[in-house]
C-alpha cells in the first residue's frame, strides 16, 4: 500500500515535543502554554453540578443556548456590539477548531491564505488541507511589527482570507488601532475575508485595550473572530472556545462545525454558562494577574545577560539570547532543556522561512514558585 501524507512535512508540534521533553527530562517546563494552577473551585463545581443533573448527552451543535447568551453580554461589555447568540456564535473544540471549521468553510482549491510569521502553528496545515496555499508575510523583526506595504504588495486577485493574530502568540505584541484600520483599507471594496485569533483578547498589559475586530465595524462584516475559554479560564484543557461571524459566515462554518466536531462538551458548555452569570467581571482581572506574572519574571531575570523584549500581551514572555549565545532558537532550546533543565519554546517552528532568531518563549501562566525557579534555572546557565 502507497500512503501518500496529505501534510508530509509535519511532524508532532514543538509544543507536544517539548512538553514531552520536558517530562523525560524532569525539566521545569515553560515551553507550551498552560497554567500550572488550579481552576476556580466554583466552576469545578459547576461541572460537576451539570454532569449530575444529566447534561451529559449530546448538546446542540452552535452550542448551549445560555452559554451564547452570556457570550452576547460580555461582547456588548467588552466591545459595545450587539451580536445575535442565535446566528453569530457558535460554539467550538477549543480556539482551534473555530479556526480550523472557518478555514475549511472558506477556502477552497486554489485560494491563498495570507498570514504574518511568526504565526500559531495550526494556521498553515488548515489551509493546506483546504486545499489553499499559505502565503507567509513576516513581521519586521526586532519588534514584530506589521510590514502593511507588505502585506499589500502580497495581495493577488486569488487572495481569500487573511488570518490576524492580537494579541500575538509567539510575538507578545498587541495590534494597535491604526492597524486594524490599514487591514480594512486592504480588504476594503474586495471579497476577502479575515480570520482574527484573539484568545488572549484579555491579556493586554500596561493599561493598554485590546483592538478586536468586533469592534471595528468594517471589519466585523468580513470577519470571523475567535475566543477560548480555555485562556480566560485558566482551562486549556476544557476545550472549549467560540467563533463569532456575521450570519452569513456563520452559517458557513456551522457546515463544517457539525461534521466535524458536531457539538462540545454539554456539561462544560452549561456549568461555563452559569460561572460567566455568577461572575460577569471574572475576566476583568487577567491582564492585572498576567501582567504580575510578567513582572515578577522581569525582575528575577534583571542584571543576567538575558533580556527580556517588552511583553504587550498574551501570556507569554521573550527571551533574548544573543549577548549568551550565537542565534539558532532551537539549538539554544535544546541547551537549556539539557544543561539547566528548563523548557522553552523556539520561535522558528512558527515561521516558513525562519531568519536567524536569538529569542525563545516562556510561559508566563505558571504559579509564582514556578516562575521563580525557571529564573534560577536561567541564572544557571553558563554560557
Ligand atoms: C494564538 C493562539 N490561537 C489559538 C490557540 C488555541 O486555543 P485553544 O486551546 O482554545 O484551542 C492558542 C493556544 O495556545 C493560541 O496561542
Amino acid at each position: 500500500m502507497t500512503l501518500v501524507s496529505k501534510l508530509p512535512d509535519v511532524g508532532t508540534t514543538v509544543f507536544a515535543v517539548m512538553s514531552g521533553r520536558a517530562r523525560e527530562l524532569g525539566a521545569l517546563n515553560l515551553g507550551q502554554g498552560f497554567p500550572d494552577y488550579d481552576i476556580d473551585p466554583l466552576l469545578t463545581e459547576l461541572v460537576a453540578d451539570a454532569m449530575r443533573a444529566g447534561r451529559n448527552q449530546y448538546a446542540p451543535p452552535d452550542g448551549v443556548i445560555e452559554l451564547r447568551e452570556q457570550i452576547a453580554l460580555k461582547l456588548a461589555r467588552c466591545y459595545q456590539v450587539e451580536v445575535n447568540p442565535e446566528s453569530e456564535i457558535t460554539i467550538t473544540l477549543g480556539a482551534t477548531e473555530a479556526l480550523f471549521s472557518a478555514i475549511q468553510a472558506v477556502v477552497a482549491p486554489g485560494d491563498e491564505t495570507i498570514v504574518f510569521d511568526p504565526a500559531y502553528d495550526s494556521y498553515d496545515p488548515a489551509v493546506r488541507l483546504a486545499g489553499g496555499t499559505c502565503i507567509h508575510v513576516p513581521l519586521r523583526t526586532p519588534d514584530f511589527i506589521y510590514d502593511w506595504d507588505r502585506l499589500r504588495a502580497s495581495v493577488t486577485s486569488r487572495t481569500r482570507l487573511i488570518i490576524f493574530n492580537t494579541p500575538n502568540n509567539p510575538a507578545c505584541t498587541a495590534a494597535t488601532g491604526a492597524d486594524l484600520d490599514e487591514l480594512a483599507a486592504i480588504t476594503r471594496d474586495t471579497d476577502i475575508l479575515v480570520l482574527s485569533d484573539e484568545v488572549y483578547e484579555h491579556v493586554v498589559f500596561d493599561g493598554h485595550r485590546h483592538h478586536s475586530v468586533m469592534a471595528h465595524p468594517e471589519l466585523r462584516e468580513r470577519s470571523f473572530a475567535v475566543f477560548s475559554f480555555g485562556k480566560t479560564l485558566h482551562a486549556t484543557g476544557m476545550r472549549v472556545g467560540y467563533g463569532i461571524a456575521p450570519p452569513a459566515l456563520t452559517r458557513e462554518l456551522r457546515k463544517v462545525h457539525q461534521y466535524n466536531t458536531y457539538s462540545i462538551a454539554h456539561a462544560v458548555q452549561y456549568a461555563i454558562a452559569r460561572y460567566l452569570f455568577e461572575k460577569p467581571d471574572s475576566w476583568t482581572a487577567l491582564a492585572e494577574f498576567f501582567q504580575a506574572k510578567r513582572d515578577r519574571l522581569r525582575a528575577a531575570l534583571k542584571g543576567t545577560a538575558f533580556e527580556l523584549p517588552p511583553a504587550q500581551g498574551t501570556y507569554f514572555q521573550l527571551l533574548d539570547f544573543s549577548r549568551v549565545a550565537a542565534p539558532g532558537d532551537i539549538r539554544f532550546a535544546e541547551r537549556l532543556l539539557t544543561e539547566v533543565k528548563l523548557a522553552t519554546i523556539p520561535l522558528t517552528p512558527f515561521y516558513k522561512e525562519p531568519p536567524p532568531l536569538a529569542v525563545v518563549r516562556l510561559c508566563i501562566a505558571k504559579r509564582d514558585a514556578t516562575l521563580d525557579d525557571a529564573a534560577a534555572c536561567l541564572r544557571s546557565f553558563r554560557p
